[in-house]
């Protein structure tokens, strides 16, 4: 497998690379099960978690995933630093590159950021995507996948790729960076993806995405009977303006509920990246059932990210058993 530098997107892992990364993220997971759920792969290296945007789930899952592999840790927060009183992210860059930065861990509001950080010559060490706008979400899309081929095929499923399953991803596709990198790595597993959203939720070129669209869940669900639903977050902090008539309504049309569930094939995995707005894209009843992945793919989220640092950082070094 060739070496990669960045993931700056779903797009940049081929299938090999991608399955390569699921299958150590196994290994990562047997690592997560020991008594001592630590590796001394990345230890010297100093990795820095750059948050833009708020985040619970993801900042947690790097910060747990690198001190795992014994990495030295810095987690630089907007909020309380120096980019509060206007500094730019370049000269932001150039503090974390003057500090020995290996790899820089970034989630920005801006579409592209991590793209910047990458190109720009400002820092050499490694740059990974944790959320850039509305653009990717890559190892969030690698999580999914590894969800998915864990459930599906079971552990251990080493080598194997999602080709024949059916994802439906739902609901504000528009505004998703978890959508358009699912949507990327899903095809190049070989999963068939069918979009599912009200026409005000599609991006203007949707139609030329490799996946059917579908603009009635109801209908969706019954026609395709897919594998997995991914239910996507109604992200009201990224509209302004009114995208459907009231929150009611939209939970009526476009919920995940117990009468959909009822839908779907009874082993139907039902996925949401969280946070989830219960009651809205949601209800109780569809997260808590035992189709639900939802604290499985935070759990998986911490071995999938430690087979990506160690993908991109530990060259030589890799004995994943030591
Ligand atoms: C996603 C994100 O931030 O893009 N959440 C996450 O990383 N767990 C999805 C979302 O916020 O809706």
């Amino acid at each position: 497998m060739s070496q990669l530098k960045h993931l700056l997107s779903a797009g940049d892992l081929d299938r090999e690379a991608a399955i390569g990364i699921l299958d150590i993220a196994e290994e990562m997971a047997d690592v997560n099960n020991r008594d001592i759920k630590k590796l001394p792969t990345l230890r010297g290296k100093t990795v820095v978690n750059l948050f833009f945007e708020d985040s619970t789930r993801t900042r947690i899952s790097f910060e747990l995933a690198e001190k795992r592999l014994s990495a030295d840790v810095i987690n630089f927060s907007a909020k309380g630093s120096s980019v509060s009183k206007g500094e730019s992210l370049k000269d932001t860059a150039q503090t974390l590159e003057a500090m020995g930065a290996d790899a820089v861990v970034i989630r920005h509001h801006a579409s592209g950021a991590a793209n910047v950080l990458a190109h720009s010559g400002w820092i050499q060490g490694s740059i990974i995507n944790a959320g850039d706008g509305t653009h990717e979400h890559p190892t969030q899309a690698l999580l999914d996948a590894f969800t998915i081929r864990r459930r599906i095929h079971g552990s251990g499923s080493n080598g194997k790729d999602l080709s024949g399953l059916k994802v439906a991803i739902v609901g504000d596709v528009l505004h998703s960076r978890v959508a358009r990198s699912n949507l990327l790595l899903l095809n190049t597993l070989g999963a068939e993806v069918h979009l599912v959203a009200p026409p005000t939720l599609f991006p203007a070129d949707a139609s030329k995405w490799q996946a059917e669209l579908h603009f009635n869940l109801d209908a969706a669900l019954n026609d395709v009977k897919p594998d997995a639903v991914m239910m996507l977050r109604v992200q009201a902090e990224r509209m302004n303006a009114s995208y459907f008539p009231s929150e009611r309504e939209y939970s009526r049309i476009w919920g995940m509920n117990a009468d959909r569930l009822a839908l779907l094939k009874p082993d139907t995995l039902i996925m949401h990246p969280g946070p989830m707005n219960r009651g809205l894209e949601i209800t109780a009843a569809a997260a808590d059932s035992k189709n639900s992945t939802v604290l499985e793919q935070v759990a998986n989220g911490v071995s999938v990210r430690m087979a990506v640092l160690y993908q991109l950082l530990s060259g030589e070094r890799a004995n994943i058993d030591a």
